[in-house]
């Protein structure tokens, strides 16, 4: 009898922590998607232009799906940068801005 209590009580304790951790990992995939819609936003206003409606690149910019998860720095420091006909964005777009950016091209990566 005081085992089965005891599984019992394992049993309910297990099923909040399960709880728990979903409620966590909804929230998480919440504030993804609206970090995604924001970056779309921002692409479409400030580098649609060059870069290709919805990424898709005309072949004369470089296609920013082929980025890979490790590339993130040297997204970071060509758009802070700019090289040639890229542009700066230094004191245009924040870092927020930047996270929202890679969300988006993360999201539709290839
Ligand atoms: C006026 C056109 C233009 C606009 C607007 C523009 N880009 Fe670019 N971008 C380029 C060109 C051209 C290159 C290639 C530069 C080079 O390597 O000489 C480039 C390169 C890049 C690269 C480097 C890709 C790689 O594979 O190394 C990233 C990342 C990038 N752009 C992101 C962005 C983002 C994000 C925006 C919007 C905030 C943006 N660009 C707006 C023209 C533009």
């Amino acid at each position: 009898m005081r085992n089965l209590k005891h599984l019992n009580k394992m049993v309910s304790h297990i099923a909040v922590v399960a709880w728990v951790a979903l409620a966590f990992s909804v929230a998480a995939l919440a504030q993804d998607q609206s970090a995604i819609e924001a970056g779309e936003q921002l692409y479409d206003q400030h580098c649609a232009e060059c870069h290709g409606e919805k990424l898709r690149s005309s072949g004369v910019t470089p296609d920013l799906r082929t980025l890979s998860a490790n590339d993130r720095a040297r997204f970071d420091a060509m758009v802070k940068d700019g090289k040639d006909q890229m542009p700066s964005w230094d004191g245009i777009l924040t870092a927020e801005n930047l996270d929202q950016l890679w969300a988006y091209i993360r999201a539709h990566a290839r």
